[in-house]
């Protein structure tokens, strides 16, 4: 039977028996524990037919409430026609913060939240208060490198009887960062109620201890997509509260994970008009292209030479690392993070280095280097370095090129293309256009954006409406296979040069 239900004065009609959380879901509405019945927050005031209040909803909700018609929408059911009202997220609570676009504060947590997004090469977490405001950040190396340093290794390994052990550094990992960030704020760590976990498909896998198999052999076809809420306890998270509950993002196939799906998120690329791609550089690249709310994707094996990983004198961007590379009278000049001597160079120096080495000629465009390169003390580029760099960019701008011609949409109709990676907001945009990272028509559409998929994941913590909008998207999402597509071999051999 259908019912009336009256919304916030608006109607809708839904099927008897759906529970009062499920019909008002798609309106943006949610608790902080995804409807599991924990939190108490999804409270609404509701009148007409309905189910009887529950012994659960007396020990979550105050007599006064009670007495007033506030119901828990998770625990109530709709038996006919009803009246329902709750607070919807108003102008007041639109938040504009740091690298995160506008959102409507709607958290899913009640004291404190955490967004994690779990890469092959890094951890990454942000700490939030229910304000909205960033009280501690944190990184650290993936511990899961001990059983190999890319995903294939690790899926071997968990093959060959290691998943429960990868499943547990894994883990431990994250305890052991959370824990940290909450130390750098000043917080108890059990007062985190609520997080985020972003990841590629086969990080997350990894995590919660899902079978790997069904990912290592073609048809690629991911058993679970996730897009759910599961108790932290499921999956070993005891540094937390143990009523906590953790919100994984919709993954969008075997290759294309929760990451990209939170890259999307971040860049509001689904509600944006026109034409827009997103690229997030790293050991994986996924592209995404928005064509006028057509989506496409595809991934492709960079490598992780832009993480500065698989390159002799690499690491990530942080204290120490070269970040910038120029020529001066001729000589090459490095910037350095955190004004120290230089230990390596970071994704961003090395797109420099490659540029300045075209300059001065000691590259050349086939990538052969006549010797090794010395930026500065401690960071040399070698021949073997080149090669990697060049599979890596030669895979990025394959694959931006091919999804394009794949969609039919021309180099010159993208408005803009988003860059997220290990990058930072430091990537010279010119550079990455000179050495062929990107198509050279696209440099001035050009917006980086950091570690978007641990933006994305902070905007899904922060505002429980944008995870409905963005399960829809995700949805709508086309996966172009590149693996045996003959387009992406040629536009790959092409691209691989300087
Ligand atoms: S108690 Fe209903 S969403 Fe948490």
């Amino acid at each position: 039977m259908k019912c009336k239900v009256t919304v916030n004065k608006n109607t809708l009609f839904t099927e008897e028996g759906v529970s009062l959380y499920s019909a008002l879901v798609p309106r943006g509405f949610g608790g902080a524990c995804g409807g599991h019945g924990k939190c108490g927050k999804c409270k609404v005031k509701a009148s007409g037919a309905l189910s009887a209040l529950t012994q659960k909803e007396r020990d979550l909700l105050t007599n006064d409430e009670i007495e007033s018609g506030v119901r828990l929408a998770c625990m109530t059911y709709i038996e006919g026609d009803c009246d329902i009202s709750y607070e919807e997220a108003g102008a007041s609570q639109i938040r504009t913060d740091g690298d995160l676009r506008e959102y409507v504060l709607s958290p899913s947590f009640v004291k404190y939240g955490a967004a994690i997004d779990i890469g092959t090469t890094t951890i990454a977490l942000r700490l939030y208060d229910s304000a909205g405001n960033l009280i501690s950040g944190q990184s650290c190396l993936n511990p899961q490198r001990s059983f190999g340093a890319d995903v294939i290794s690790r899926m071997e390994a968990a093959l060959k009887g290691e998943a429960a052990a990868i499943a547990a550094s894994i883990r431990n990992g994250v305890n052991e960062l959370i824990k940290k960030a909450a130390r750098g704020a000043g917080i108890d760590p059990h007062d985190i109620d609520g997080a985020v976990i972003a990841g590629n498909t086969a990080m997350l896998y990894l995590l919660t201890g899902e079978d790997v198999e069904p990912l290592t052999h073609a048809p690629f076809a991911a058993k679970r997509l996730f897009g759910c809420n599961v108790p932290a306890s499921d999956i070993g998270l005891d540094a937390i509260s143990e009523n906590a509950v953790i919100y994984f993002p919709p993954c969008i196939s075997a290759f294309i994970g929760a990451d990209t799906t939170a890259a999307i998120c971040s860049a509001g690329m689904y509600e944006a008009g026109g034409i827009t791609m997103l690229t997030d550089i790293g050991t994986n690249n996924e592209i995404v292209l928005n064509d006028k709310g057509s989506f496409y994707a595809c991934s492709t094996a960079a490598g992780p030479a832009f993480e500065g990983a698989g390159i002799s004198c690499g690491m990530s961007g942080g204290d120490g690392a070269v970040d910038k590379v120029y020529l001066k009278d001729g000589k090459y000049r490095v910037r350095v993070i955190g004004d120290k001597a230089p230990a390596g160079i970071c994704g961003s120096g090395i797109v420099d280095a490659v540029a300045c080495m075209l300059d001065t000629e000691d590259l050349d465009e086939t990538g052969y280097l006549e010797e090794d390169i010395t930026l500065d003390e401690n960071v040399t580029l070698t021949q073997k370095d080149i090669r990697a760099i060049q599979l890596a960019k030669g895979a990025v701008h394959a694959g931006i090129v091919t999804l394009l011609k794949t969609s039919g949409v021309k180099i010159e109709e993208v408005d803009t293309l988003y860059i997220a990676g290990g990058f930072g907001s430091y990537l010279d945009k010119e550079n990455a256009a000179k050495i062929g990272l990107i198509p050279a028509e696209l440099k001035d559409r050009i917006t980086v954006t950091g570690n978007a998929a641990l933006s994305g994941a902070s905007l899904l913590l922060l505002s429980l409406p944008l995870r409905s909008e963005c399960e829809a998207a995700v949805k709508k999402i086309k996966t172009v296979q590149l693996a045996s597509n003959p387009l992406f071999v040629s536009e790959y051999a092409e691209a691989m040069l300087f």
